[in-house]
């Protein structure tokens, strides 16, 4: 990754791993029974059944339900770069070998590369140019509007970020400083990514469909410089206005004492031209009135390897956010690298990532990865049904995508319309896809797989986490057979292991709780501001594991499928929500007394929210009232977390210690009444059947 050494100063322990990860020669195995007996015995157990998989390649595995095996085509195996089962566990011994240490039962310090100097800017874009692309495309961008597109290479990218990182600096923004940026996917948001990047400074991206109560929240945690947005977005038809948003929060934060000094706005005159828009001066500043004066180049700020890079607040179960940190050197080699191999990547691809930069996944699949390996990337700034459900393919056929990666809700969503939508369009450049944020259902991934990609395309199912920076469970396109609806096996050099309640491994076909049991390059550091918030939530549940609060279970054939999470986190169309951020924000209603939200089966969206509200003493329910609740939800977290359904609850099953039994209430709230259990233990055995009577109110 690092072209020039003397240049970046780089120290060898980057350059040796991504040595060995991206440029060491793969003998081809042949089909060699014996050698793959000898991998079996020297392979760490987490990667799965070896023996079970190379039957199923040789064809030997009796069929079976789990049987539904989705075999790579030939002429995608023969390209691939990792081509077989054996290839894989070379590769992943191999890695495994260098360095891989297990999580110590004391207290947690993760260091990858420490005393490495880099910049992942430098290796996104320096280095692309250097080595050949700068004439290259860079970002592809699709506005909300169908018409709307523009264009980067990598050379124009860099002058753009160079600019921006100059006025930063001249801002007095400083390594190690944070600057949040609160903007939708126009181009700008992968520039502000790596402007923040060259010079050290540490970006926070909060997705913008944030409210301002959150974007508060966020400013009051990080303590930002500078905060980065546009005047107005338009969504389908609806503009909003963000500046408006980050005023309300910037008002919020200045209450808490907590004060910024500049706003950086981009007008984005395809939404709104800036007149109108609400302007203190001094502190308001224009994008295009100051960054184009400023020079094309800029010096890079060479970091440590565990100097920060970015952080991203992400749900927890309890109502306050983390601040999930990740640091330089190990999530540059592990966002560059499972991208290459989940991908299978080649140069000649263009890909797109439908996420938004605001999640983990744009951090490491639409700006880190692909550009890491110099790719060309579509970001796409609207919505997948506008104006109709055919715009995704519409995409894909103008900029000929070969890559495209997304979410089972928007499968779900599509799926629901008439195939037309996907038919009337060629789709022929496209070659892999790929699926991330919950599980997806077997009758998804069929459609995604047969309609979509023409019953030709692999589909990689890739779990990770905000937390793990890159894919930790994921197929390799064309090295295994595919399962619907499993993310198949670990990537190279991690160790997941499913245990039980008490905390020891299960082996073989089970059912249980995923950790890992090793430390990976992309694995966050910290909480920002709370070391010790994340040794308990990850790392005390079960002691020398990392605990991911998912789910999972192993099949037969060591194929691993997730099966959700088991704290109190709800997946809302795959975005992560605390239980306890909705319940907070239901109660600060003065009508409402108290609150309990559980996560519900959900058609579209995977899981949908359902409140149990109880109301202040002699309160009526209305209709009125259930909007009113549903709309502070809205404001104070976002319309992604609006609740679907509330149930009026004149009391909530609790045990004679107070505490709210949940499990009841899921039971309750997916209509499963014969599974209620023993409810004799309540304080007040009652509410249940009380809330039975009241579920269709
Ligand atoms: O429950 C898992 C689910 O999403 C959670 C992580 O959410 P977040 O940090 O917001 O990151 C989302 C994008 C990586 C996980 O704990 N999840 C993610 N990918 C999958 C998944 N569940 C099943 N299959 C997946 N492929």
């Amino acid at each position: 990754c690092l072209s020039s050494k003397e240049r970046c100063r780089a120290r060898c322990q980057t350059a040796n791993l991504l040595g060995v990860l991206l440029g060491r020669r793969i003998r081809m195995a042949t089909d060699n029974k014996l050698r793959f007996v000898t991998s079996m015995l020297e392979f760490p157990s987490g990667a799965g059944n070896i023996s079970a998989l190379n039957a199923i390649i040789l064809g030997e595995a009796l069929a079976s339900e789990e049987n539904d095996l989705v075999f790579p085509s030939d002429d995608f195996a023969r390209q691939a770069h990792v081509s077989s089962p054996q290839q894989y566990f070379e590769m992943y011994k191999s890695l495994h070998a260098l360095r891989i240490s297990t999580f110590a039962k004391g207290n947690i310090s993760i260091q990858w590369f420490k005393g490495g100097l880099t910049n992942i800017c430098y290796n996104c874009l320096d280095r692309n140019i250097e080595s050949g692309n700068a004439d290259k495309i860079a970002i592809y961008w699709e506005g909300n509007d169908p018409g709307l597109q523009d264009s980067l290479t990598y050379s124009q990218l860099l002058d753009k970020v160079c600019q921006l990182s100059n006025y930063l600096k001249d801002v007095g923004v400083k390594k190690g400083d944070a600057v949040v940026i609160y903007l939708p996917m126009l181009m700008e948001l992968p520039i502000a990514m790596l402007a923040c990047a060259r010079i050290g400074a540490v970006h926070s991206v909060v997705f913008a469909g944030y409210s301002s109560e959150s974007l508060a929240q966020r400013i009051i945690d990080c303590k930002p410089k500078v905060v980065i947005t546009c005047n107005a977005v338009k969504r389908g038809a609806k503009v909003i206005h963000l500046k408006d948003i980050v005023d309300a929060a910037l008002a919020e934060s200045a209450k808490n004492g907590i004060s910024v000094d500049v706003c950086l706005t981009y007008e984005n005159q395809i939404a709104l031209k800036r007149e109108g828009t609400k302007w203190k001066e001094g502190k308001d500043v224009w994008w295009q009135d100051f960054v184009p004066k400023y020079p094309t180049t800029c010096e890079v700020e060479w970091v440590d390897a565990e100097d920060p890079l970015f952080l991203l607040y992400t749900s927890g179960s309890t109502g306050k956010p983390k601040g999930v940190l990740h640091t330089t050197g190990g999530y540059m080699v592990y966002s560059a690298t499972t991208f290459k191999y989940a991908f299978d990547y080649k140069p000649s691809d263009v890909y797109w990532c439908t996420a938004d930069c605001g999640w983990i996944t744009g951090h490491s699949y639409v700006t880190y990865g692909p550009m890491l390996n110099g790719a060309s990337v579509v970001v796409f700034e609207g919505t997948p049904t506008y104006p109709d459900a055919g715009r995704c393919w519409d995409i894909v056929d103008k900029f000929k995508v070969t890559i495209f990666y997304t979410a089972p809700t928007l499968v779900r969503s599509l799926m629901r319309e008439s195939n037309e939508h996907v038919t009337r369009y060629s789709r022929k450049s496209l070659r892999v896809l790929g699926s991330v944020g919950e599980p997806i259902n077997p009758s998804a991934w069929r459609w995604f797989f047969n309609v979509v990609g023409d019953s030709r395309c692999p589909i990689s199912d890739t779990w990770w986490q905000t937390e793990t920076g890159g894919f930790m469970i994921t197929p390799l396109p064309g090295a295994w057979p595919q399962k619907p609806g499993s993310a198949t096996f670990p990537f190279f050099g991690v160790q997941p292991v499913i245990v039980d309640e008490k905390g020891v491994e299960i082996e073989g076909v089970c059912s249980g709780y995923l950790c890992i049991k090793n430390s990976w390059p992309g694995a966050f550091r910290t909480l920002y501001g709370d070391h010790e918030r994340y040794e308990t939530t990850y790392f005390k549940p079960f002691a020398g594991y990392y605990f991911t609060g998912d789910g999972c279970s192993r099949d037969k054939d060591g194929y691993h499928w997730l099966t959700g999470r088991v704290d109190d986190v709800i997946n809302v169309s795959g975005h992560r929500i605390g239980t306890a951020e909705v319940e907070s924000a239901l109660v600060s209603h003065p009508k409402c007394a108290e609150a309990a939200v559980v996560g519900v089966e959900h058609e579209v969206k995977g899981q949908g929210i359902y409140a149990f509200v109880t109301l202040v003493e002699g309160e009526p329910y209305s209709e009125e009232l259930r909007k009113s609740l549903v709309l502070t939800v809205r404001n104070q977290i976002g319309a992604f977390a609006a609740p679907d359904k509330i149930h009026w609850a004149p009391g909530l099953p609790k045990t004679r210690s107070g505490k709210i039994m949940r499990r009841i209430l899921r039971k309750i709230a997916s209509k499963q009444l014969d599974e209620l259990g023993d409810t004799s233990t309540l304080a007040e055995p009652h509410v249940v059947e009380q809330l039975i009577e009241l579920a269709d109110r």
